[in-house]
């Protein structure tokens, strides 16, 4: 109902798109956030919001791969594209291997970056299969954590580099 007492038709838009590999549908308004709808129309709580300004990573999915702040982006831009997240990325059974290398590093404390942490390593993992840990420092710069103080994390990280054969020199020289 509007000032006039008339009464007001909100517009909704049917989107479309994978989500965790699966098709998916939803219809919300145009103005709504990926992060709500993601929250409160699948039920996928991983994503955490936190600073909704785009800048801490706490909400951090994938879009076709690449990190995506979920906070800062409507839904209907995800239409027709493919969104990951951190539910879709193994299950308490059979975890995937970032998840495994987390809990194995202790890489988490409070936890509430962590689905976002996880996912920014998916996507830098995908592109880069032998991260330098300065290059793991500088992919995660948009994922804030207020708790381990990031030495876990690289652990974490460059010992999944090293699984796949890679040196990591550079991190064991520094580890605690
Ligand atoms: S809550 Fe989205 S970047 Fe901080
Ligand atoms: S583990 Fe608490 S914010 Fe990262």
């Amino acid at each position: 109902m509007n000032g006039t007492g008339m009464n007001e038709t909100i517009e909704t838009i049917e989107v479309a798109f994978s989500l965790n590999t699966k098709p998916a549908s939803a219809s919300f308004e145009p103005r709504e956030l990926l992060i709500d709808v993601l929250r409160e129309k699948f039920g996928l709580r991983g994503a955490k919001r936190s600073c909704d300004l785009g800048v801490c990573g706490a909400c951090t999915v994938l879009v076709d791969g690449l990190p995506c702040s979920s906070c800062s982006t409507l839904a209907a831009d995800v239409a027709g594209r493919k969104v990951t997240t951190i539910e879709g990325l193994g299950t308490p059974q059979a975890l995937d291997p970032i998840q495994q290398a987390f809990i194995d590093h202790g890489a988490l404390q409070c936890g509430f970056c962590t689905p976002g942490m996880v996912l920014a390593v998916k996507a830098l993992l995908a592109s880069n299969e032998s991260p330098t840990e300065d290059e793991v420092r500088h992919y995660l710069h948009g994922n804030v954590c207020r708790c381990t103080g990031y030495v876990k994390i690289i652990e974490a990280v460059m010992g999944l580099a090293k699984k796949r054969g890679v040196d990591t020199k550079t991190i064991e020289g520094n580890s605690a």
